[in-house]
């Protein structure tokens, strides 16, 4: 097949792991008859460095024009002063809207082997295996009214959660097709003890269920599936929930799997796809070759697998992925005592050697 692939590495550490990823994708192309071609932007701090705006024009309407996007991480120091309209995170979400990607979908899956690099005990987390569904284009991220206004004694800071029946339906069929594919478990996650948008949310996501008898639904408050999520990770197969509680639990779920560096993400709606590591730009390491670059190859990975219908190449990947680290290979993020340590490019020529092999 040949397919046409935004790339968009972004800030930070962003433009180190992206190379990584794309020759394991190039080595895939190669080894399986594929040819990917891949068309660079400029998006986050990077673009606002050369247009002043987070999201230019061009970056936009290349991504519209591809048949899926791949994209590094924004964000960083330098820009943090802007004002909110022309911060980098701001090109995320601008994709996010424009491109109706309503739909985050991020796997945290633990490698037994690396189940000394988290914080919490092994036997914890061995046999952790989750998807976390976030709501993507809806809630508090996009609600209105927002802003900041003066006010007699000061300002008044405002921002509205707001979902509707349609948004909290699409989310939910989403959640529940993932199950069907897994282990036929949604656990919709919302604070309907307190807030009226997760009434209604609670209300729809059951109304749904009712399409999928084969699913077994329960429903969380999302304090307390904060504490669980620790507690015992183990019970959770999908879990469904509102873009700012995906955000929080998806960076807690992330941290059961020993490092955020190894988390792959999917962002999709009705057309093309967007794929990024949930790690975010991580400026403090950037330029140093230490960076992990499994979760941008892994989201490749992703991409493959969900918007190019390549389930073999995505799964030869991940298998590459499991050797090297058996092998005892590891980024800094994921040492161990007895781990071979190696940097961001080492990292990356490990996985393509496996693919090689395969
Ligand atoms: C994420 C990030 C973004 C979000 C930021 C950078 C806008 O934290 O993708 O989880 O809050 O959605
Ligand atoms: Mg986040």
């Amino acid at each position: 097949m040949k397919a046409r692939i935004a790339v968009l590495p972004g800030d930070g550490i962003g433009p180190e792991v992206m190379p990584q990823a794309l020759q394991a994708l190039e080595a895939i192309a190669k080894q399986f008859g594929h040819s990917f071609e891949f068309r660079h932007a400029d998006v986050g701090g990077a673009a606002i460095d050369k247009t002043g705006r987070p999201l230019p024009d061009d970056t936009l309407k290349l991504a519209k024009e591809s048949d899926a996007i791949l994209l590094g991480a924004v964000g960083g120091y330098k820009w943090e002063g802007l004002a909110y309209d022309v911060r980098p995170e701001r090109a995320l979400l601008g994709l996010r809207e424009q491109l109706g990607l309503f739909a985050n979908l991020r796997p945290a899956k633990l490698y037994p082997m690396l189940a000394d690099a988290s914080t919490l005990k092994p036997e914890v987390i061995i046999g952790t295996d989750l998807l976390v569904v976030r709501e993507l284009t809806g809630g508090i991220y996009f609600g209105k009214p927002k802003g900041i206004e003066k006010t007699a004694d000061g300002e008044r800071g405002v921002n509205t959660e707001v979902y509707t029946t349609p948004e909290i339906v699409r989310i939910a069929k989403v959640a529940f097709e993932a199950a069907r594919k897994r282990r036929k478990k949604v656990m919709s996650v919302d604070k309907a003890n307190v807030l009226e948008s997760s009434e209604l949310w609670r209300r729809v996501v059951i109304g749904v269920a009712k399409d999928y008898p084969d699913i077994e639904l329960s429903h969380l408050y999302v304090d307390n599936c904060a504490m669980q999520l620790i507690r015992n990770p183990k019970q959770f197969d999908v879990l469904v929930t509102t873009n700012l509680f995906g955000d929080i639990l998806s960076d807690e779920a992330a941290m059961l799997t020993g490092s955020i560096g190894m988390l792959p993400s999917a962002s999709i709606g009705s057309g093309v796809g967007m794929y990024e590591p949930i790690h975010g730009s991580a400026p403090d390491i950037a330029g140093k070759d230490i960076a992990n670059p499994i979760a941008t190859i892994a989201s490749a990975a992703m991409m493959l697998s969900y918007s190019f219908n390549l389930d073999q190449e995505a799964a030869a990947i991940e298998r590459a992925i499991v050797r090297v680290l058996e092998q005892g290979y590891r980024t800094k993020d994921i040492q161990s005592p007895t781990g071979k340590l190696v940097g961001t490019q080492e990292m990356g020529r490990l996985i393509r050697a496996e693919l090689g092999k395969a």
